[in-house]
């Protein structure tokens, strides 16, 4: 039977090729769009394309009630912003803080809380594309402050609904993308998105229980928090 992969911010970059890819090995692929009439015209037609705004809560709680039922092998939180890219220690606006913070961490929180059960139902991975920019042992700059922060704080995400939906049969894990050449990371970035994405998806694919809580780049290495 095809397995089901539901993916959070799918209209772009490397949530598109996600959907984009798994739908052409023969998943039955669920794409999350913040504007899901605009995104049918570049997505393949098998996508079934659902409204979702990981900043309202309320949209991820109608998503929940469209899959009550459905088992999801795969849940991908992709949804994310960048925010404020000041050099040096710099603090962001408050909205800025909270647009960065309610995407890339409350985002995570209510969609792991709403799905994780329908995850652990079917054995599957919620996988929450994080990056090596929230590790704090390897953070050496203070760029990107916020987004940094939010990272860091989406990798607890990730350890903490694990301690919950790993017992329950789910594997969740944090993923490292790479620095890849999308409107995020910018034209001079070290990987494109077809590559960064199938080797995401073997990183996925060789997940085993043993994975659960850990926080991996595209390579497979295992990243320090
Ligand atoms: N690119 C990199 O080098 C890199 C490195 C490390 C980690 N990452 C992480 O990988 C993920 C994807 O990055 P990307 O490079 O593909 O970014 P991107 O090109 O900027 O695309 C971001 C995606 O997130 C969606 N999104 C943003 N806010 C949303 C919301 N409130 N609700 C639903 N969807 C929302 C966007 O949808 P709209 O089209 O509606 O805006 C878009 O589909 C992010 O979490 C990012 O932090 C990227």
């Amino acid at each position: 039977m095809a397995k089901t992969v539901l993916v959070a911010g799918a209209s772009r970059g490397i949530g598109l090729e996600f959907a984009v890819q798994y739908a052409a090995d023969g998943w039955n692929v669920i794409a999350g769009c913040r504007n899901p009439a605009q995104a049918r015209s570049w997505l393949p037609p098998s996508v079934d394309l659902q409204p979702l705004d990981v900043t309202d809560l309320s949209s991820i709680d109608a998503l929940g009630e469209h899959l009550a039922a459905v088992a999801l092998d795969l849940v991908i939180i992709n949804a994310g912003v960048s925010g404020p890219d000041a050099v040096g220690f710099v603090a962001p606006d408050a909205v800025s803080f909270d647009t960065v913070m309610h995407t890339n961490v409350l985002g995570p929180m209510r969609l792991i809380q709403t799905l994780g059960a329908n995850v652990a139902a079917a054995g599957g991975v919620v996988a929450v594309l994080s990056s090596k920019m929230g590790s704090i042992e390897h953070a050496d700059a203070a760029n990107a402050l916020t987004y940094r922060c939010s990272k860091a704080a989406a990798n607890m995400v990730v350890k903490a609904a694990s301690c919950v939906f790993g017992p329950l049969g789910a594997i969740v894990i944090g993923l490292h993308p790479g620095w890849v050449r999308t409107d995020m990371g910018g034209p001079n970035a070290h990987l494109g998105v077809t590559e960064s994405v199938e080797d995401l998806r073997e990183v996925i694919a060789g997940v085993s229980g043993g994975s659960n809580g850990g926080f991996f780049d595209y390579t497979g290495r295992q990243l320090p928090w």
